[in-house]
């Protein structure tokens, strides 16, 4: 049986099983009181990744719209269902909403050494345009440098 993905707009009664993915793919964890305050936050939306068969969230992203400017402010994929295109799919309909909702430009920042995310990136279009020193605390104590990506939404 072949699975597919859906992509849904995030309802308040998933934030928590989202707060549940954020924390198994980041180590600044945003519980479910964080994404409810990212949430209220004027031009923010969520979407998540469904598993059409099974009904499981398995993804999610956040993004915030402030005059022309889309911000992606977090994306996420469960690791067991990853490299399977939910992620993309995320991109894709982030960007989408955006375009629809008007923005011109979509930018986000991610640490320089997530070869992953920066594939998925530039496979959609968006390329470096910044650099961030120390952006992101690991778990270790260190830091990691972060670059910020742009691209423009078309008309
Ligand atoms: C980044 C992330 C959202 C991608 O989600 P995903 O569902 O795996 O993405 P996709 O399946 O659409 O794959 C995107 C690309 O990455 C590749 N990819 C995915 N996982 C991979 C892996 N483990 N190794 C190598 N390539 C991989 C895919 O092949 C695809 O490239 P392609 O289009 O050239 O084939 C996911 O890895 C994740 O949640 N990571 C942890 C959180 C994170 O880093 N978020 C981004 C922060 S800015």
């Amino acid at each position: 049986m072949k699975i597919t993905n859906t992509v849904e707009t995030l309802r308040a009664v998933d934030i928590e099983l989202v707060a549940k993915i954020h924390a198994t793919c980041f180590y600044d964890a945003w519980g479910p009181s964080m994404i409810r305050q990212v949430l209220d936050m004027p031009g923010t939306f969520a979407l998540i990744v469904r598993r059409k068969n099974y009904s499981s969230i398995i993804g999610f992203a956040l993004a915030r719209i402030v005059a022309d400017e889309c911000e992606l402010l977090s994306l996420g994929v469960e690791s067991e269902y990853r490299a399977n295109g939910a992620g993309s799919l995320l991109l894709t309909a982030t960007m989408a909403r955006a375009t629809l909702e008007r923005a011109r430009w979509f930018f986000l920042e991610v640490a320089e050494d997530n070869d992953v995310a920066l594939r998925l990136y530039r496979a959609h279009g968006l390329a470096r345009v910044g650099y961030r020193l120390n952006y992101y605390d690991n778990a270790d104590g260190t830091k990691t440098n972060a670059l910020t990506m742009r691209c423009q939404l078309p008309e």
